[in-house]
């Protein structure tokens, strides 16, 4: 991935901000621009980015100028609320305690309803090739407000990697049970 990408902050900036300002810095060893009283598009043409990731006290998003990219749960928070499955989930004709291998996360509502059919002793193992994706999305489950989705989120693992290279390391049987292939 050889896009340049830097970080910065609301114009507004807090503490809490630079926290996760630090944690981007840490993650993924990005430069750091101060915001200043600038506009979001004045930083990336002046440091020729590709993107900025942005962080606002209550929103982190990547943004390219035009288009910003943040966690949102999509119409899985509606079909949780609703205990609807969903096609996905009901095709998988999931149990209880499986545990299930998503091999493209994305921004996560189909892992959030695989870990809600699996139940408390289930596990997804998702995987992401994007580290910015698998970034916005570990961290948008996690800290969501809504109460069921944190509590989603401690049956997914997400790991940054491209199923490819994920399953040329993996066992066929990922449990040590038979592998159920559809
Ligand atoms: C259409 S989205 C997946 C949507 C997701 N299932 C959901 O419920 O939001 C596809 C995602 O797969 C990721 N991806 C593409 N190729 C991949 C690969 N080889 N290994 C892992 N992730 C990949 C992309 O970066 C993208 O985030």
């Amino acid at each position: 991935m050889n896009s340049r990408i830097g970080i910065t902050t609301a114009k507004r900036t807090s503490e809490r901000q630079l926290e996760v300002v630090k944690g981007l810095i840490k993650q993924f060893n990005l430069p750091f621009f101060a915001r200043n009283k600038n506009s979001i598009n004045s930083i990336i043409e002046k440091h020729k980015l590709d993107y900025l990731f942005v962080v606002e006290n209550t929103k982190l998003y990547l943004s390219d100028g035009a288009n910003k990219l943040f966690w949102h749960p999509n119409t899985a928070i509606l079909k949780l609320k609703e205990n609807n499955a969903g096609p996905l989930v009901r095709a998988l004709d999931l149990k209880r305690g499986d545990h299930v291998l998503d091999c493209t996360l994305g921004l996560g509502a189909d892992a959030l309803l695989i870990a809600n059919a699996i139940g408390e002793n289930g596990k997804v193992t998702a995987l992401e090739a994007n580290p910015y994706i698998a970034y916005l999305t570990e961290r948008g489950i996690n800290t969501s407000d809504f109460q069921i989705i944190k509590q989603l989120a401690t049956r997914i693992d997400i790991i940054n990697l491209s199923y490819q290279d994920y399953l040329k390391n993996t066992q066929k049987n990922i449990d040590g049970q038979k592998a159920r292939r559809r």
